[in-house]
């Protein structure tokens, strides 16, 4: 995204959101708290539909990059469809008002009762992962008198040269089947009365940066296609998956959409081919910021620990992935910098957003935002050391609007049951 198209940017030396101060919204709604910038994402998916329009494709958010209902009906009002991976994200999008038709429901371990609720829903497509998962999917069809639209995830073998816990289309991952497999289960589905094929899906990883490995899948999928077409098997969708990669870094580039839309658009158009994405990150990321504010700052022995009001519990990647997350002080007016350690009250050494980071000296009761977290922040947001979740603001038409309330001590404990003898 150009940096001036940023939604998080200084007016006076004070840190917005679209032009609406963030201590403002503190002061209202509290902290930690994950503002979003509603212009941000609706700009990142016209961007990308944009990119890929020479092939009309479906846009289908990534729905696990952020489920809030807000957000999926914004995107729902924009055209988007949805990628799904569980019967509750099948839920949540459905309150959200998208028919199934929009609805691509994708994972490896979608359970009976899941599909019988997808084949309900009348999902646009199954992303189907193995051969097991076929025939149990045509077993549940056929219990329901339906025919479940699928596609066959393959795994192109590619390296998509980002973390290894994000990347998925390499020979060791869980993901998609190999293409010899791949080619068999497209046999196989031809005998399974209740599956019609539609078509492939290939998603590679995460956070792809570079547009090699996405060149290399095409390429790949090409041949499979033609293979197939020579022992009479015809698809007529590709699902290119998402991964698109953002700058999280300063001086880090974004993925080159167009120069991947050149080369996906030339394979569908070379098959004809009905194109869908399933981008997250991408759309939602840059549009979201934790916000935060300054408990203590504690000298340490080599470095300055700013001890933080939010945790790894609701940013766990720096934790998870040595993941960078841009940290700014709200107010720049103080312009002498050092190097921070920004850590949370969680018992772990995991517990930090940023390690050694050269950055405006923070005092106690500053407020800081740790940007691009409006993909895979709240979601994988945790109670752990019982700290409730916090609250979600959307900022649209230059108002902070609340979509979700910060939890209380009280949501923590209500799904515990107590046994008689120990009440
Ligand atoms: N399609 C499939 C099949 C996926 O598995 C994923 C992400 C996406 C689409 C969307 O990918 P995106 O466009 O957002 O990169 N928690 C990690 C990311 C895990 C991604 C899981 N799958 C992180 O925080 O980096």
């Amino acid at each position: 995204m150009p940096r001036n198209d940023r939604p998080f940017q200084y007016r006076d030396n004070a840190l917005a959101c679209d032009g609406v101060p963030l201590s403002d919204i503190a002061a209202e709604f509290g902290t930690p708290l994950f503002v979003y910038s509603a212009g941000t994402i609706r700009r990142n998916f016209r961007r990308i539909a944009k990119a890929f329009a020479a092939a009309r494709p479906l846009v289908a958010y990534s729905t696990k990059a952020n489920t809030n209902g807000a957000i999926l009906r914004l995107l729902a009002a924009e055209g988007a469809g949805f990628d799904i991976v569980s019967g509750g994200e099948l839920d949540r999008v459905r309150r959200a008002g998208v028919g199934g038709d929009r609805i691509i429901f994708a994972g490896v371990g979608k359970t009976v009762a899941e599909m019988r609720q997808a084949l309900k829903a009348g999902v646009l497509e199954f992303n189907l992962e193995s051969a097991a998962e076929a025939e149990r999917l045509n077993d549940v069809a056929a219990s329901m008198k339906r025919i479940a639209p699928v596609a066959i995830r393959v795994n192109p073998d590619v390296d998509a040269r980002t973390h290894k816990f994000i990347s998925t289309g390499r020979k060791e991952n869980k993901f998609g089947l190999w293409l010899e497999d791949a080619a068999q289960l497209a046999q196989r589905i031809r005998d399974l009365p209740n599956l019609r094929l539609e078509g492939l899906h290939a998603h590679i990883g995460s956070q792809i940066l570079d547009a090699e490995p996405h060149r290399n899948a095409v390429a790949v999928l090409d041949e499979f296609i033609n293979g197939l077409a020579s022992e009479g098997i015809e698809v007529h969708t590709l699902n290119f998956g998402g991964g698109f990669g953002i700058a999280y870094e300063p001086g880090q580039k974004a993925l080159d959409l167009k120069a991947v839309a050149r080369e996906v658009v030339g394979l569908v158009k070379r098959h004809n081919l009905k194109l869908i994405l399933e981008p997250g990150r991408s759309i939602v990321g840059p549009a979201g910021a934790l916000l935060t504010r300054v408990e203590f700052i504690k000298p340490g022995h080599d470095r300055t620990f700013a001890v933080i009001d939010a945790a790894m519990t609701e940013l766990i990647r720096p934790a998870l992935y040595q993941a960078y997350h841009e940290i700014l002080n709200v107010d720049r007016r103080r312009g002498k910098t050092a190097l921070m350690d920004i850590v949370g009250p969680v018992c772990e050494s995991a517990d930090f957003l940023a390690q050694k980071r050269e950055m405006i000296a923070p005092r106690p009761g500053d407020l800081l935002a740790a940007l691009d977290a409006g993909a895979y922040g709240f979601v994988m947001a945790s109670n752990y050391n019982s700290r409730p979740k916090p609250a979600e603001v959307l900022v649209d038409g230059g108002q902070a609007h609340l979509i979700r309330r910060r939890e209380t001590a009280r949501d923590l404990t209500k799904h515990e049951v107590v046994p008689e003898h120990l009440q």
